[in-house]
Order: structure tokens, then sequence, then C-alpha cells
């Protein structure tokens, strides 16, 4: 048998060793490693001896470096910057973090919705926007879309919608039909439908896209007034869009298109910044306001709220590691600061248990003491939830329990509830009750009618066409067109003639034969979380 080290095939590969190599590597438990090349065996062709514990080690440990990924927005890129409150909003909220001249440090994770870690960047989807601003007050966690609006307003819903978009049971595969199936059966999704499938719908990069908290949040100053608010994000670079072909064909060429334009330009120095303004209505308003103003389906015209600037969110530092800051990187909406506080949103107060829960299960119980997630600037921090699986953080042989007689920390605080709102007493079952402009489709009508141009509609009108045409099949197909015509009667008559012409059938209007659909793949598809 040969002795592997004098072996002239296996030296002649070997180039000088780097300092580091000549340093050496050692095991887990810090001692030198013998080799990180060979496997310890019964002579050179014999079997691997088990009491080779590092090369054990580095098996095991491989066997189970990942995590789950998320359920929702699993694919994503992130980075580290600041926020800058640069105007005085203390009028509105006490909040540190919106006081003027105030610094935090932040992450951004910014993701689509419905792919798996390996989808591709450019796939037709909301784009996530989840914040965290590691404030003096404990972290705030704002966790968006790029969209101001959502799919349904119960979050009852959410994940029945979330499983229409992602994988059928049977195939495994995404199917158009299925999501139609579920958009059309709940005509709220109207407006968030034709903002995805509209010009903004596939952003050029992260970028040049916009960020909205979405919901509907409270806001509360140091005299306790309160007001509510909706968060925008505007791009300092622009809001640009990706046509569906290009989306294709950059997806096909690099799946990592918006994760590799993020990081180079920060490491170029080009550091993407967001101006961020609030909507602000007055407390007392939202009782009589025409639109529901806690229903997530539906926006605040800014003839009614208009925008008040309040600072900048500034992104500048790449993750020095990216499963260690960003993969493990825990967003909750339940993370809120003393003058915010939620607002009777049904999908907000859904989503305040929601995180944490996952988070516990994808990460772990004590996922709040990773050096991401860890709330950075509160001074004598004093929380009684302790040990559990890697618990690292402790406070020695403090009371354990409270009320104690040691002056440890207790919230001795008997009903200040300052951030709560009145409701009214009986239980039900019901998202809202009506008023006078709450119907599902006049908001998605306006966006179609009135923001876009002729061009941006006959877009829209091959997107959705293109869409349809991808799989879905009668009675669904029929609901689809009905969905459209309630949105804008001639916009959705004009996607039944494409539809009905490229299927080389029934063609009502006898039209554009010419019409040049491009039909959407499959993969192409829209959900969010
Ligand atoms: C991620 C649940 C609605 C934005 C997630 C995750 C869950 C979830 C379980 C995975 C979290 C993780 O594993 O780290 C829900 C539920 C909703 C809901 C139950 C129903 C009410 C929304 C809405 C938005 C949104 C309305 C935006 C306005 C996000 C974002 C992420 C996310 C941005 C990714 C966070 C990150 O980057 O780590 N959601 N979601 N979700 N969700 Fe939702």
């Amino acid at each position: 048998m040969a002795d592997q080290q004098t072996d002239p095939t296996r030296e002649s590969i070997q180039t000088a060793p780097s300092k580091e190599a000549q340093l050496g590597s050692t095991t887990d438990t810090g001692a030198p490693a013998t080799s990180d090349r060979n496997s310890l065996t019964v002579g050179p062709d014999g079997p691997i001896l088990l009491h080779d514990v590092h090369f054990v080690n580095q098996m095991a440990h491989f066997n189970r470096e990942r995590v789950p990924e998320r359920n929702v927005h699993a694919k994503g890129s992130g980075a580290f910057g600041e926020f800058e409150c640069t105007e005085d909003v203390s009028k509105y909220t006490k909040a540190a973090l919106f006081q003027k001249g105030s610094k935090v440090e932040m992450l951004a994770r910014f993701s689509t919705v419905a792919g798996e870690q390996g989808s591709p960047d450019t796939w037709r989807d909301p784009r996530g926007f989840a914040l965290k601003f590691y404030t003096p007050e404990g972290n705030y966690d704002l966790v968006g879309n790029n969209t101001p609006i959502f799919f349904v307003r119960d979050t009852m819903k959410f994940p029945h919608f979330i499983r229409s978009q992602k994988r059928r049971g049977g195939s495994g595969l995404r199917d158009n039909h299925m999501q139609w199936d579920f958009w059309s059966l709940n005509p709220e999704s109207a407006h968030q439908v034709t903002y995805l499938m509209g010009d903004r719908g596939i952003p050029k990069t992260f970028r040049h896209m916009n960020g909205y908290g979405s919901h509907t949040y409270l806001w509360i100053n140091e005299a306790g007034e309160k007001h509510w608010v909706k968060y925008h994000f505007h791009s300092n670079q622009g809001v640009e869009g990706l046509t569906g072909e290009e989306a294709t064909r950059i997806a096909g060429q690099d799946a990592d298109h918006h994760r590799r334009d993020l990081y180079d330009a920060i490491d170029q120095g080009d550091f993407p910044s967001w101006t961020l303004s609030v909507q602000v209505m007055p407390y007392e308003d939202a009782k009589t306001y025409r639109i529901n103003p806690f229903d997530l389906t539906k926006v605040w015209p800014h003839s009614d709220y208009p925008l008040i600037k309040v600072g900048t969110m500034t992104l500048n530092r790449n993750p020095e590691n990216f499963f260690a800051e960003i993969e493990q990187a825990a967003f909750e909406p339940s993370a809120v600061v003393p003058g915010i506080g939620f607002s009777p949103d049904k999908m907000l107060l859904g989503r305040a248990f929601a995180y944490a829960d996952t988070h516990r299960y994808r990460i772990g119980p004590n996922y709040l003491q990773l050096p991401v997630n860890q709330a950075r600037a509160v001074e004598n921090q004093n929380t009684y939830t302790f040990d559990g699986p890697m618990a690292f953080q402790h406070s020695g042989d403090a009371p354990v329990y409270a009320p104690n007689s040691e002056g440890r920390g207790y919230a001795d605080q008997v009903g200040v509830v300052e951030d709560g709102w009145e409701t009214d007493g009986d239980m039900v079952r019901q998202a809202y009750t009506l008023r006078a402009e709450d119907d599902d489709f006049s908001q998605a009508g306006t966006l179609v009618r009135e923001v876009w141009d002729d061009e941006q509609r006959e877009q829209f009108v091959q997107t959705v066409a293109g869409h349809l045409l991808g799989g879905v099949k009668s009675p669904v197909l029929e609901r689809a067109f009905e969905y459209w015509k309630n949105v804008d009667a001639d916009t959705g008559k004009r996607i039944e003639e494409l539809v009905r012409a490229e299927q080389g059938g029934d063609n009502p209007g006898g039209m554009a034969d010419e019409a040049k659909v491009v039909e959407e793949p499959v993969v192409e598809q829209a959900t969010n979380a």
C-alpha cells in the first residue's frame, strides 16, 4: 500500500500554503486540527474511523448548518445603515427615533414573497420592505412592503391566500389558476392585484422602489395626544420598473440580480437612501372618515391627508456575513417603542402575534440574543425571560421572579394604556363596518383611469391577459373577466377580448389578432405576506 505522505499524484496538486493554512485550523473545541484534507482511515484504502472526531464534527455540523427558510419572503437581501430624523414631528409622537436631530442605526431587508430562497429576484411579486431601527428605547421594527395596500383585510385569510400563491399540493408546481381562483373569490384583492400587474409590479432594483408601512399605526405625543399615521419611504434613486420581458430575461441570466445590485452599490460607496414622510390623521377623524382608515386594502388620498416629511434612511454598510446577519435577522411588527402603537387594523393585529412566533420556530426561542436582533442601546435591560436553548445572556444570580425584594425591575403599572383606542362591545366576525366609499373596486378603478396613462393601461391589459393565458381555466377565467370589469368596464372588456383572441375561439370583440401578448410564465406570479 502506498504511503499517502509520499503519494506523488496527491502532492503535485498542492500549492504553496497561505499564511493562514500554515497556522493550521482548530477543532470546534479549540484544539489544533490534524487534517482538513483527509479523514482517518485504516490504511489508505480502508474504512473511516469513528474516533476521527474532527471529521465527524465536520459532517454533523454540515447536516445542521441551515435553518428553515422563511415561510414567506424567503429570498431577500439586506444592509445596515442609519435613519436621521430631520424634521420636528414631536407634536405627533414622542418616540425618540422621531425627534429632530436623532440618528439611529438600522437594518433593512428587501425580499420577494412567494418564491423560495433560490428563486429569481425579478419575478412579478410584491417586495418586502422590512426595517429594524436600533433605537435608544428598544428596537422598532416596521415590516412593510413596496405597496401601500394588501390583498386581504382579515388575518384569518392570510394562510389561505399564501397557499394559493405557492405550490399545488399534487404537482408541487405554482399555478396561475390557483392564484386567480383565490383573487377572484376575494374581490378585496383588486386594488393590490391592479398595482402588482401595473408598471410598478416588478421594480428595476431594490434601490428603485418605494417602501410603505402599509398599515395604519398610532402615534402618541408627550402630552398623550394620539394621531393615526401611515408611513411612506420614497426612493431618492427614483422609482423604476422592469417590463415582464426584461424581468424574464434577467431571471434567466442572473437570479440574484437585485441582491447583486444592492451589494455592489453599497460596496462602491453609492449609498441608496429613502425619504420618510407620514400621512397623519387626527384621532377623531377615523370615526367618520368616508373610507375605513384601518382597512389595509385602501389608501388615504393625499388630498385628504398630505405627506409630512420626517427624515432620511441611508443604507451604507453591507453585512459581514449573510447567514448571521440577514438570514437570522428577525423582523416583527410586535416590536414597538413608546410613542408608537397599533391600530384596529385586523391584519396588523394578526401580525403582532405571527412573527415572534415564527422566529421561535425558525431560529429558536432565544433569537433575540443574536447580535443582529439584540436591542443595542437600551441600558439596564431587565427582562424576565430566561434560559432555553442556546441561551448565553443571563443576569447572574439576580432574582428570576417579579416582584422581588431586591429592587430588580418590575413594571408595576396597573391600567396605564397610553396607546389604546375605544372599541364597540359585541363580539362579531366581520372585517369592519362598511362606510360610504368602502367598496372593493373604486380605488383600483381610480388607479387605472386617473393615475395611469394610455400606455400604462395598454401594458396592464397585456400583462393581465398574459397571466390569465398561463393556465387559468373556466370558471375562474370568467370570474377574472368580471373582476376586471368591476375595476374598470373598458379595461375588463379589453382583457377578455385579448384572452379570447389568443385562445383562438370565442372572440366577442373581434379584437386584435396582432396584439402581442406575452404569456407570463407560471413562475411569474404574485403574492405577499
Ligand atoms: C414575513 C406572516 C402580512 C410583510 C413574514 C413571515 C411570516 C409572515 C410568518 C416570515 C417571517 C420570518 O420567518 O422571519 C404574515 C401574516 C400576515 C402577514 C400572518 C397577515 C396578516 C404581511 C403584510 C406585510 C408583510 C400585510 C406588509 C405590509 C412581510 C415582510 C416579511 C414578512 C416584509 C419579511 C421580513 C424579513 O425580511 O425578514 N410574514 N404576514 N406581511 N412579511 Fe408578513
